[in-house]
């Protein structure tokens, strides 16, 4: 069983090719809370997988929520693996996720990391559609020799040095206590189609008067809103007027 969280389509790309090459359900950590699913029987044996971005070195709110919410039946000592998407390092995301499912007394035998395109619009110019195209060729090569090492049942994963741990602390702190949605907005060019509502993993967001509308004020800042809006619509403050969004391929299908 793989559970996966994706805002732009990266992490559910990786965790459509595992799916498919180990033989295992795959399912949405964003459906799951918005059915209130918790709760899973897994047959003995049965791996578990978890596929996620990294959020500024650490793992998103959604899929923390979810892991002390998640109820699994059946299973004795599962192995555990964990594949995180970044667009450069995930710091040390690897930790934080094993502390969040110790709670649950399990422990994870594996984190993989994964370079994907970036989709962190808010701070950065994203990659140009060439760099996107190089990017996600490699990214499927290592996803195929994950797959490898996880039927292999293989332990030799990513492990995060003490110093990216101390430097996640502060990187972490931004996110936790950051996240707001003062400064999202839509321009001009919205057309009401209310796409950023639907794709909104917190419900964050209300179409009032064919218009998105913030209506809480902290999300999970996934960004799947400002890089998915088909008109470019979305902003957040003035700064993300000139960059480029990005969704991967699997989302335009
Ligand atoms: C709020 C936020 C924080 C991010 N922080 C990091 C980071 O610390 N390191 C990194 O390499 N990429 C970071 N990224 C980039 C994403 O992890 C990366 O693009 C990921 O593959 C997106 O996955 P998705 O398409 O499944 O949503 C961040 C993205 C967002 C939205």
């Amino acid at each position: 069983m793989i559970f996966y969280f994706s805002a732009t389509g990266n992490s559910l790309e990786a965790a459509t090719v595992l799916g498919e090459s180990l033989d295992e359900r795959t399912i949405d950590i964003t459906e799951a809370m918005r059915k209130k699913e918790f709760s899973y029987a897994l047959p003995n044996g049965e791996r578990i997988g978890f596929v996620f971005p990294v959020f500024f070195f650490g793992v998103p709110s959604i899929v923390c929520d979810f892991i002390d919410r998640l109820e699994l039946k059946g299973v004795e000592h599962p192995y555990v693996f964990s594949v995180i998407t970044c667009g450069e390092k995930i710091g040390a995301a690897d930790k934080q996720f094993q502390k969040i499912i110790q709670r649950k007394g399990l422990d994870v035998n594996v984190c993989f990391t994964l370079i994907m395109p970036n989709n962190s619009v808010l701070w950065y110019e994203l990659p140009t559609p060439e760099e996107q195209r190089s990017m996600l060729a490699a990214a499927r090569i290592r996803m195929g020799e994950i797959a490898q090492a996880v039927k292999e049942n293989g332990t030799d994963g990513y492990a995060s040095t003490l110093g990216a741990r101390i430097n996640a602390v502060f990187m972490y702190s931004l996110y936790k206590h950051g996240r707001r949605t003062l400064k999202f907005h839509a321009d001009e060019r919205c057309t009401g189609c209310g796409l950023c509502g639907r794709v909104c993993p917190c419900g964050a967001i209300e179409l009032r008067e064919r218009r998105p509308v913030w209506v809480q004020d902290r999300c999970v800042q996934c960004l799947g809103c400002i890089n998915r809006c088909p008109a470019t619509a979305i902003q957040y403050g003035e700064a993300t007027r000139s960059r480029r969004r990005y969704v991967n391929p699997i989302l335009k299908r």
